[in-house]
């Protein structure tokens, strides 16, 4: 998990919650925030940036916004440029740092240097843990401007020069590519959204195309070591059926040994924020 001082959670309720990423605190949306709040309320205005539906019914960051154009914070050796995106993104999700870890932790341990493949990449978290423990990247996400974002963060954390790979791709598309290359992987990390589009426009639906393209990463990790890390932030995925998935599709492996678990996150109260899911195996 972030330090604390890099980053906290501070409160959640009633579809929001209070972060803060550095020194700034931050109010946003969070459907999975169901209950009362607990901290006071003028701690919840006194935010540097809350991102709402504004009174043209459109969502935005409310004014004044007193977030810099960017800051940073850092999880370990790896730096993470944030901004206020007209999503209401900021260029991280905290919930993932417990998966860097343990991507870095499985790759670092072996022999000789990996391949991995990430993607639906966003700005790089998984990237840059793979990267440091010695593996050769492959980082793929759709946006054009999400895949400079990562290569910026690379170079903020000292691995400029890293072996990786920076694809702007529609990550089913490249997956196909790649088969008939015959290229083959030690690990895949895919972190999909429920919906999105390639840079082409082809359409992203979660519920229609992870279970094809989990079934073709299988045979991009034919021979290798068989590392995957699924997250999923899709409402109505139940933990058990992106178990199962996992092990019908591209996991050598026996559903029990494949890891699957909620991605919570601990606010400074001691409260769990459920954040998505993980399913995770191999090596
Ligand atoms: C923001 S991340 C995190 C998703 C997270 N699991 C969620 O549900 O919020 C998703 C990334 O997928 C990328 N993306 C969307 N559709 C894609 C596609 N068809 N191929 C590759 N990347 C895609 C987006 O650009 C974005 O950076």
């Amino acid at each position: 998990m972030f330090l604390s001082e890099q980053y906290q959670l501070i409160d959640f309720g009633q579809g929001r919650k209070l972060e803060r990423f550095g020194e700034y605190l931050v109010d946003r949306p969070c459907p999975a925030a169901e209950r009362q709040r607990r901290a006071s309320a003028p701690l919840w205005t006194a935010v540097a940036g809350r991102y709402e539906t504004q009174s043209d019914g459109r969502d935005g960051w409310t004014a004044p916004l007193r977030l810099p154009p960017t800051w940073t914070i850092r999880h370990g050796t790896f730096a993470f440029e944030l901004r206020p995106t007209p999503f209401g993104h900021l260029g991280v999700f905290p919930e993932q740092a417990e998966n860097w870890d343990w991507i870095a932790g499985r790759l670092r341990s072996q022999p000789a240097a990996c391949k991995a493949l990430n993607l639906f990449a966003y700005t790089g978290g998984a990237t840059l843990a793979a990267a440091a423990a010695g593996a050769h990247v492959v980082h793929v996400d759709a946006a054009r401007n999400v895949v400079a974002w990562a290569r910026r963060n690379a170079a903020l954390s000292g691995l400029g020069d890293a072996p990786i790979r920076w694809i702007s791709e529609d990550a089913r598309l490249f997956v196909r590519r790649e088969l008939r290359r015959g290229a083959r992987y030690d690990a895949v990390i895919l972190d999909p959204p429920s919906y999105g589009h390639g840079p082409k426009g082809q359409a992203w639906k979660i519920e229609h195309h992870l279970e094809p393209l989990l079934a073709d990463c299988r045979e991009l990790l034919r021979g290798g070591l068989g590392l995957v890390l699924l997250t999923c932030h899709t409402p109505g995925f139940a933990l058990d059926d992106l178990r199962q998935l996992l092990a019908r599709t591209c996991v050598q492996e026996r559903p029990g040994r494949i890891e699957a678990k909620v991605l919570n996150i601990q606010s400074s109260a001691g409260q769990s924020l459920p954040s998505g899911m993980v399913v995770r195996a191999g090596c």
